[in-house]
């Protein structure tokens, strides 16, 4: 890999199960490249971003787009709900950003209709299946019905012809699946509206492919932006319990049309702690009040759904199985800030299960759920460390927190954040991450 900050092109993803803060990291970084893309997932993720006392939450469009002159790309691998997406686009402009200067939407990208989110909610309420926990914006039908190769992509739903032929095959196949479980209310007006939101997006909808192997060919930087985060992932997270899409590094190739020759590095983005949303398998969940303190402490609810977020310890054998997925050059620590009050840290090293040490991630959720944490206990700071934006000035304990970390997952630790602000952050000097950045 190069480290010619001139071409270096990299992902930026969640090292753990989403909500890490990479809205705020890649916001950030992204004065320095020229182009940021999503690559996956769809309105499910929130990115939250504070620029001063103003509070931006993006759902799908990518940060990049609150600096001007960025290309903000919303890629192939990206479901895209129209009416979301213009309700995005509208309250941008309202703020006085010219999003239609700024983004190309891929002609590749799934639709998401209003009866996708039908059928999402059904599935989440019966009693037949396995309640996953979605953020119920129809994200898993939508990934359903492109898998099943019967989705409608944006170019379809450009395309006047094809429009109502794909429309009514997937309006009628939902039809089915609501009528069997005596639920009505298949929006009949679904398909005129979303003709008039196609309408208004066609400006912005190109072959993103095609725009962005172009400008890395002339020498401009791409950052590529991952949602939700690497457990979350459809084929490597804690299944079923997972989003719908390729969290992963490799979902950014497939996702994007960027190949993989073209990436130069791949930085994970984790909390000092960790949390989860929706159910499934959380081996350092902590439920006990000090859980609780951290989600007061970190203001751990849901940027899209509002649900509080379950909040645990930092899991060493889940980041090291995250940084081999994803091949991590470099971890940037977020919300150190948040543990400042602790006397203790624990820090999960290892797993066992039936007292014997796991050394791979299991695959069986019924494994993970029986899986027992090994802890390490570290002393807390106990002084704040909100706003400290020089790893110098941060206190001896804290400095031994990250070092342990970084010890623990083989990853340096790149950067660490200590506040929501996009100043509250410090890049560690020589770090492979201050290279690849440049
Ligand atoms: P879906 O993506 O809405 O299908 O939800 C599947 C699972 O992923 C649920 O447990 C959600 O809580 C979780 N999820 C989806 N998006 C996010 C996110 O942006 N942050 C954290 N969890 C998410």
């Amino acid at each position: 890999m190069g480290l010619n900050s001139h071409n270096s092109n990299i992902i930026v993803l969640g090292a753990q199960w989403g909500d890490e803060g990479k809205g705020k990291i890649v916001d950030l970084f992204c004065d320095r490249f020229d182009t940021v893309v999503r690559y996956q997932g769809g309105n499910n993720a929130g990115h939250t971003v504070y620029i001063g006392p103003q509070k931006y939450v993006l759902k799908l469009i990518p940060s990049g787009i609150l600096r001007p002159g960025k290309l903000a790309v919303i890629g192939n691998g990206v479901v895209i709900d129209p009416a979301a997406l213009m309700d995005e686009i509208d309250g941008l402009q309202k703020l006085g950003i010219d999003v239609t200067k700024q983004l190309a939407i891929s002609n590749r990208a799934q639709v998401i209709f209003p009866f996708h989110r039908l059928v999402e909610k059904i599935s989440e309420a019966s009693k037949d299946r396995v309640a996953i926990g979605t953020t119920a914006r129809g994200i898993g039908p939508a990934y359903e019905d492109k898998a099943g190769r019967r989705g409608m992509r944006i170019a379809d739903l450009l395309e006047a012809d094809a429009f109502p032929a794909i429309y009514e095959q997937l309006r009628k196949d939902k039809q089915r699946i609501a009528a069997a479980f005596g639920v009505e209310g298949i929006d009949e007006d679904a398909l005129e509206r979303t003709k008039l939101l196609a309408e208004r997006l066609r400006p912005m909808v190109r072959d993103t492919a095609t725009l962005l192997n172009e400008q890395i060919r002339a020498g401009k930087r791409v950052l590529l932006e991952g949602a939700q985060g690497t457990m979350l992932d459809i084929d490597h997270g804690t299944y079923p319990f997972v989003t719908s899409s390729s969290t992963t590094a490799g979902g950014a190739c497939t996702g994007t049309g960027i190949p993989p020759t073209s990436i130069h590095g791949v930085i994970g983005v984790a909390k000092a702690y960790i949390t989860r949303v929706g159910g499934g398998p959380f081996p350092s969940e902590a439920l006990d009040e000090i859980g609780e303190s951290i989600r007061k402490a970190g203001n751990e609810f849901g940027s899209v759904t509002g649900r509080p977020r379950r909040c645990g310890w930092f899991d060493a054998p889940l980041l090291r199985y995250t940084a081999m997925i994803n091949g991590f050059d470099s971890l940037i620590v977020t919300k150190l800030d948040v543990l400042d009050h602790l006397a203790t840290i624990p820090v999960c090293v290892a797993y066992e299960i039936d007292g014997k040490r796991v050394t791979e991630m299991p695959a069986r959720q019924e494994q993970l759920l029986r899986v027992k944490p090994v802890y390490e206990d570290l002393p807390g700071w106990q002084t704040s460390t909100r706003g400290v934006k020089d790893f110098s000035e941060l206190p001896d304990l804290a400095k031994r927190y990250l070092g342990f970390l970084e010890k623990q997952t083989g990853v340096e630790t790149g950067c660490v954040s200590t506040g929501p602000e996009r100043t509250e952050t410090m890049v560690i000097a020589g770090s492979r991450l201050e290279k690849l950045i440049g």
